[in-house]
């Protein structure tokens, strides 16, 4: 099966089919996301939290995201790579943020970027797509934004906000974006969103009218603990059964039961 492409994309926004899209930030989970049959795999600059431990997105570097966009571009053999610009490779000037997308492309293996931003980044959009480098654009909560927000907070819920993001939404795909991820706003105006873009949406606590979903892995396996969104829905517990596993090795091996004769060589 060739890889995943933004031409699919539109092709099953077009043919009403759903597209599936998860976070990963390494060979090994990039590994099962692919073989599961995600269709885009977005190396997304969530991994400072998930990954890294830190409190919010601010502090992820452009070599960072490269280092993991590598790894999971390693991986992964049918679904589409998306590398998510981070903060301040981009918000300064357009130049700087096509050689930053660019790096994507070039090093690391990557299909395409997201990038956070509405009317703001158009300009970027189009000078990316200039660049032969595809964009899919994020607008409703951005994290990157969170100070400006004052937290991670539902967008789009006034009748003026739920205005100026279909304003938004508008704008970047007219600049050229191939998709546009809505993050944390009222479901209805997701639909109406999805309704009148021609491009796919990918949703994220936007409800289930979007083109698509994405969520982050490590909130889908029970791997991040710090908090719990409203959006996410739990399918499995590996933090439990990996914890059972460590404790169960270090248990054998103060019992003398780890390593047998089975793991030893004569
Ligand atoms: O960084 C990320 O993982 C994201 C998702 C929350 C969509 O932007």
């Amino acid at each position: 099966m060739p890889n995943f492409t933004i031409h699919d994309f539109l092709k099953k926004k077009k043919e009403g089919r759903k597209i599936t899209m998860l976070t990963a930030y390494d060979y090994p989970f990039a590994r099962i996301v692919d073989e599961a049959g995600i269709d885009a795999v977005l190396v997304g600059d969530s991994l400072g939290m998930v990954v890294q431990g830190l409190e919010n997105t601010l502090p992820v570097t452009m070599d960072e995201m490269i280092y993991h966009t590598k790894m999971v571009a390693r991986a992964v053999k049918n679904a589409m790579v998306i590398g998510d610009m981070p903060f301040m490779s981009y918000q300064t000037n357009v130049p700087e943020a096509v050689r930053n997308a660019g790096r994507f492309l070039k090093e690391a293996g990557a299909s395409a970027v997201k990038m956070e931003g509405g009317a703001e980044i158009a300009g970027h959009i189009k000078a990316m797509c200039k660049a032969d480098i595809p964009v899919m654009a994020h607008i409703g909560l951005t994290p990157q934004s969170i100070h400006r927000m004052g937290g991670y907070k539902v967008q789009g819920k006034t009748e003026e906000a739920a205005k100026r993001l279909v304003e938004e939404a508008h704008i970047v795909e007219d600049a050229g974006a191939f998709s546009l991820l809505l993050e944390a706003i009222p479901m209805g105006l997701a639909k109406r969103i999805t309704e009148e873009l021609s491009i796919p949406t990918i949703g994220i606590g936007a409800g289930p009218h979007c083109d698509g979903q994405i969520l982050v892995l490590h909130d889908v396996i029970g791997l991040f603990e710090r908090f719990f969104p409203k959006f996410v829905k739990r399918y499995a517990n590996v933090k439990e059964e990996a914890l059972k596993a460590v404790m169960t090795y270090r248990e054998e091996i103060e019992k003398g039961v780890f390593p047998s004769e089975d793991q030893s060589f004569k």
